[in-house]
């Protein structure tokens, strides 16, 4: 290939830059021209591209947020502005297509592989719920940051005997709320994926005060069926041993310095994507599985059901006995 691009689509995730740098080293190596796209797939429809040199993506890999923008577009859902954006890119000479992003980005980079334009995805979200990996760039780094908050708010729910709701990110995914639950020793969990009734946390709350608990941790992801401010009202509403109060985590998740593990993760699926690109290969996922690299075709993943909290159930139950 002579020349390719790259576009961070979707949300941003901390490790997109150190992704970007990876694809771009990997395929300036191979003696190839790279293009950074504007803002994801709206960059391509806009077209507003600038060519990534070694030099300009220096001292990126610690940064969160992402040198080229990232973001959903609308348009691209139109067949002719994905028509016009391949034909744009093959204009440019640009012979194949880097996506990182989640599955929304994963559809739009399918669009453009059934359009005969080489193109891989890299997973790139918070979220962690993309099909076919059991990681996606970020996903670490993310929990950390809402590790590290769940334990500061540990400390005042403590010594005001409360109830704390810690509302993390997650839409359809309690990723992130299964993982910092468990690292922070958090009461209780909720998530989309495993709804649980009123009356199951009024009940786990009397049971953690009978233990001696000062504080009830609940970490809510935002897919669950409550807001946290709407689930701290009922529990202050029903007579309960915990006044609560809610914080909610937000944008903070997903900004920021990544991880090393997202660090090196990005960097190698950045380099695998450039790899899978030279090897003729296209509408594939860069996929994380028991510790290895490996490229799925993309129209061959199935969902993944609820693959954590399963596996985390009898690391959570230590915490509330
Ligand atoms: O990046 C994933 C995610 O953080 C979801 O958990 C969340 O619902 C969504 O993005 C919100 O992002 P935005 O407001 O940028 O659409």
């Amino acid at each position: 290939m002579r020349a390719i691009a790259v576009l961070a689509s979707g949300g941003d995730a901390p490790g997109m830059n150190a992704c970007v740098r990876a694809v771009t080293r990997a395929a300036l190596e191979r003696d190839a021209v790279v293009w950074g796209v504007e803002d994801g797939f709206s960059g391509l429809v806009n077209q507003r591209i600038e060519q990534l040199t070694s030099r300009g993506v220096a001292g990126i890999l610690q940064h969160g947020g992402c040198i080229l923008g990232a973001g959903r577009c609308e348009p691209f859902f139109e067949a002719r502005a994905r028509e016009q954006s391949v034909t744009f890119l093959r204009e440019r000479g640009v012979e194949g297509l880097v996506v990182i992003g989640g599955d929304g980005s994963l559809k739009g980079a399918q669009e453009v592989h059934k359009l005969g334009f080489p193109v891989v995805t890299v997973p790139g979200t918070i979220d962690n719920d993309m099909p076919g990996t059991d990681r996606s760039i970020g996903a670490y780094t993310a929990v950390d940051v809402a590790m590290e908050a769940i334990d500061r708010l540990r400390d005042t729910a403590s010594a005001h005997h409360r109830a704390m709701i810690v509302e993390v990110m997650g839409r359809h995914s309690g990723y992130i709320a299964v993982m910092s639950g468990v690292a922070s020793g958090a009461e209780m969990i909720l998530t989309p994926e495993r709804p649980i009734d009123l009356q199951g946390v009024f009940q786990e709350m009397a049971a953690t005060e009978l233990r001696g608990k000062r504080h009830f941790i609940i970490v809510l992801s935002e897919g669950a069926p409550w807001s946290g401010f709407e689930l701290a009202q009922l529990i202050n509403e029903a007579d309960n041993p915990y006044e609560a109060r809610y914080t909610t985590l937000g944008y903070v998740q997903r900004g920021g310095s990544p991880a090393a593990l997202d660090r090196i993760l990005a960097t190698r699926m950045g380099v695998a994507a450039v790899d899978a690109l030279w090897e003729g290969k296209s509408g594939v996922l860069v996929a994380w599985q028991q510790s290895h690299i490996v490229i799925l075709p993309a129209d061959q993943l199935s969902p993944r059901a609820d693959p954590w909290s399963e596996q985390l159930d009898r690391a959570h139950e230590i915490t509330t006995t």
